[in-house]
């Protein structure tokens, strides 16, 4: 079997890229090692920068994500007993996010691709990078696929990164000392935008999905488990962490989805090696907390088609050559706002009552000057998708 771009990967990265570059005339096949049941049930996170939302009505994916998303201007900082909203229509006048669920995108993604006539395999097993200086070629369960380049789209885990030799990447790393405890719930928000909660107990997030559906996140130890959260648990600790500011009360319901995250930022440079590109959570991820793993993700894809769609128009390789360097700039931006967020926001154990005090008066700062908020607002809704391009 053979086909241009031969993608690792049925996430949010693998599907764009295939779909954006099947709208470009080229071919592509996307191998996945899940079923496809379980990446469309998969919850991630759900908020899209407007590139992101851009980018998909682009392409002609974007139809249930403007009728279902959920437009948001602004967010709300909660600590010391007091909210304090970020305005976005103010600070960065034409620029929102929309909440809409990560895996509502790939239903919509697989979708699309499907009814173009996509080659979308999924529950692929056992599958190996090879010939990445030269020829490339994957092999997986008994079958071969040749293909001019590769893309690795397989997440954190997968086996893309693994295949490019020792000594090539440099890669850089910052573990959190906690995790999140997330969880789907059906009830209606309590809050009509997204509240990040700092508390002495640790960090809380109300978000949500739908009118009937909130989601939210709690502060955990790193080594947290779920069987020790029973659901009352969970809700008594959002309660504490939430019912902070007079008037506020968290309305609570069926959980009915539940998961621990670690931490962690991570970056692997270059995003490339031979004829093997990674895009998304394959080459970098982030802490939660600024909402950027789904818009790197879609950011990358975005500069390795325009590179992709040149090499195959006119055998240019200009731009597939500098494709790490257009990505990495971006990736650094997000991973300094994630981390920036995340310590803002989080409690740490080893902060003394000094550490304490100087993230209160930051807080006081980027919720009391304009400038200050206008980074967050900035950063949070995304830079412009031509960045260090
Ligand atoms: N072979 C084939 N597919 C694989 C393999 C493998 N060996 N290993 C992993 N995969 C698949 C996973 O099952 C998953 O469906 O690759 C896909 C990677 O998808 P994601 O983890 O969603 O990563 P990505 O597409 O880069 O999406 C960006 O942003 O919000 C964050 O982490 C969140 O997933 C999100 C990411
Ligand atoms: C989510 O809705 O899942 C969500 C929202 C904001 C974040 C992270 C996750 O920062």
């Amino acid at each position: 079997m053979r086909t241009q771009v031969g993608i690792i990967g049925a996430g949010p990265a693998g599907l764009l890229l295939s779909h954006l570059l099947h709208l470009r005339g080229i071919s592509s096949v996307v191998l996945e090692k899940r079923s496809r049941d379980y990446v469309e049930r998969r919850v991630r996170a759900g908020v899209l920068e407007q590139g992101t939302v851009d980018t998909l009505v682009e392409a002609g994916v974007g139809e249930r994500m403007l009728r279902e998303g959920l437009p948001h201007h602004g967010i709300e900082l909660r600590y010391g007993g007091a909210g304090h909203r970020i305005p976005f229509e103010k600070l960065v006048p034409g620029r929102a996010i929309t909440v809409y669920g990560q895996q509502e995108v790939v239903k919509d993604l697989i979708a699309a691709r499907l009814a173009a006539g996509a080659d979308i395999r999924f529950e692929v097993e056992d599958v190996e990078l090879h010939d990445l200086e030269s020829q490339p070629y994957v092999t997986f369960g008994g079958e071969r696929l040749d293909c001019d380049v590769i893309a690795g789209c397989d997440g954190f885990h997968g086996v893309s990164r693994p295949a490019i030799p020792e000594g090539v990447l440099s890669v850089f790393e910052r573990d959190y000392p906690f995790a999140w405890l997330g969880i789907l719930a059906r009830v209606a928000p309590s809050s009509e935008e997204l509240i990040y909660a700092r508390t002495e107990r640790g960090f809380a997030l109300h978000s949500m999905r739908s009118p009937t559906v909130s989601r939210f996140y709690l502060q955990v130890p790193a080594d947290a488990r779920l069987e020790d959260w029973p659901d009352e648990r969970i809700w008594a600790e959002l309660r504490t962490r939430l019912e902070t500011v007079p008037g506020f009360t968290l309305s609570t319901g069926e959980i009915t989805e539940r998961g621990i995250t670690p931490m962690r930022g991570f970056v692997a440079e270059p995003m490339q090696y031979g004829r093997l590109y990674l895009a998304g959570d394959a080459a970098h991820i982030v802490p939660p907390t600024g909402a950027k793993g789904l818009n790197l993700a879609v950011a990358d894809v975005r500069v390795l088609t325009e590179a992709l769609a040149a090499y195959f128009e006119n055998g240019s390789t200009e731009l597939l050559d500098g494709y790490s360097d257009a990505c990495l700039k971006r990736v650094w931006r997000a991973q300094h706002f994630s981390w920036w967020m995340t310590t803002l926001l989080h409690t740490f154990e080893e902060d003394d009552p000094y550490a304490r005090r100087l993230q209160l008066s930051y807080l006081d700062y980027v919720t009391s000057s304009e400038a200050a908020a206008t980074t967050l607002a900035e950063n949070y809704v995304g830079l412009p998708f031509d960045v260090g391009r």
